[in-house]
């Protein structure tokens, strides 16, 4: 298994190109599913978790190739000749129940194995399922899988969501592309990632209202045409590398960066010592001081502070002038990456969803191990503010997420290595 060596080296300086979305592209891909017409997405991101949803839709007989260098996806459902969406390989990724609402909508039958994914509590699929039985599916849990049909097509409805989930807003609404009349989903999630995918939708031939807003309204159409779409500049992926400079001072431009995506975690960076400027080609971050001030954080859905957003942010305050506070709201158990910024000389006392961190002058580098996605890339940024070599081992996790992390990092002047390992 791969390791990523990290030495903190001092201040960064220079650009780093923040890539297309991977959660608005593991959205868009099974767009296509909804219609018999080419779908192509371009900007999309490299990474092994768009592999996994390609080899997804690949076994259901969706044509999917990977063009210029993996950065143009052509997509076709014309084929389409399985309806099942196999637990080996669901199981690696969460995103893959996504083309359950496509399929059903579409063809009145789908059958899809529960999900699996990253280890941050226990993430049901209970509103997905909802939402698509307000739509007239009828639902059989069986053996792991969800048994869905709907012999006489999808009808519109009301879907009141008890709490804000993105893979829920997106299901139903490309579900509710297909059904007859009208649907309209309430206290919705108002990600950027929904609002790309209704864009896309919309080119397809979707009639949407609403998106990015909590009430999304959706008029159902006989039929989807082909599209060709950019994916949205990925928000989690430029919040992670404006935290570079941030804890390892210097000034880093983040290209293709726009504020409105991350304004609320701006703000917390702001108030930390950080700032943050817009730039003609992206987003300007520069450390003021040479040590950041302790801020609290709280989680929540968008336009909130992101959950993807919160073991990289903990980092940051490791290193900062007196005690902060976080607090996780959207998952539970999702500071495993704290026992391991501990082996680094850390402060940090999480009691149930929230964490208390007190600032060290210093981090020092150790052998750590990634947990999950956003986790295993907070080791990486604490290795940098770290006094010796960070070690960061079981780097397949931040390879679902990070394209060419090493890459990125070390054109800015990080010292960062991959070591190759056996498998
Ligand atoms: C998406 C993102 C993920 C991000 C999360 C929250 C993708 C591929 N992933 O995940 O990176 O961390 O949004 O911003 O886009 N819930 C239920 N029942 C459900 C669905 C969700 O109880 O049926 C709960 C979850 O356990 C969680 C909360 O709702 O506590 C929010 O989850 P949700 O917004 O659905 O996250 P995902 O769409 O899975």
């Amino acid at each position: 298994m791969d390791r990523i060596v990290v030495t903190g080296n001092g201040p960064l300086s220079g650009q780093i190109p923040i890539a297309g979305a991977k959660n608005a592209c593991l959205t868009l891909m099974p767009a296509t599913l909804l219609s018999d017409e080419p779908l192509t997405l371009t900007n999309a991101p490299r990474l092994s978790d768009i592999r996994t949803m390609t080899t997804l839709l690949q076994s259901l007989g969706a044509e999917v190739s990977a063009l210029n260098g993996g950065q143009v996806l052509a997509l076709s459902s014309h084929g389409l000749n399985n309806h099942t969406a196999d637990y080996d390989i669901v199981r690696k990724m969460r995103a893959s129940i996504l083309v359950l609402g496509p399929m059903l909508a579409r063809d009145g039958h789908a059958i899809v194995s529960l999900p699996g994914g990253c280890a941050i509590g226990a993430r049901p699929v209970d509103l997905h399922l909802k939402a698509l039985e307000a739509m007239g599916a009828d639902l059989d849990l069986r053996d792991g899988y969800v048994h869905a049909k709907a012999p006489g097509g999808l009808r519109g409805a009301v879907i009141d969501f008890p709490m804000v989930s993105v893979g829920a807003t997106e299901n139903a609404m490309m579900a509710a592309t297909l059904a007859k009349g009208t649907t309209v989903l309430q206290n919705a999630a108002r990600e950027p990632e929904i609002v790309d995918l209704a864009r896309c939708l919309r080119k397809m031939g979707a009639q949407i209202e609403g998106e990015g807003t909590s009430t999304i309204t959706i008029q159902g159409v006989d039929r989807l045409h082909g599209a060709t779409h950019p994916v949205v500049t990925d928000r989690i992926e430029l919040g992670t590398y404006m935290l570079a400079p941030a804890i390892a001072g210097g000034e880093v431009e983040l290209l293709g960066g726009r504020l409105d995506l991350v304004a609320a975690f701006a703000e917390k960076l702001e108030q930390a010592g950080v700032s943050v400027r817009e730039t003609p080609a992206g987003l300007a971050v520069t450390r003021r001081a040479d040590r950041v001030q302790a801020v609290d954080v709280v989680t929540e859905p968008f336009p909130g502070f992101p959950t993807d957003l919160q073991a990289q942010m903990m980092a940051l305050l490791c290193c900062a002038e007196g005690t902060s506070v976080l607090e996780e709201r959207i998952f539970e158990n999702r500071f495993m990456h704290a026992p391991e910024l501990l082996r680094m000389g850390a402060k940090i006392d999480v009691h149930g969803g929230t964490a208390t961190v007190t600032g060290v002058d210093r981090l020092k580098g150790a052998k750590v191990m990634a947990t999950d996605l956003r986790a295993s890339v907070s080791l990486i940024l604490a290795g940098l503010a770290a006094e010796g070599e960070t070690i960061v081992n079981r780097v397949y996790h931040l390879d679902r997420g990070y394209e060419r992390v090493e890459e990125k990092l070390g054109n800015v002047g990080a010292r960062i290595e991959r070591i190759k390992g056996d498998d």
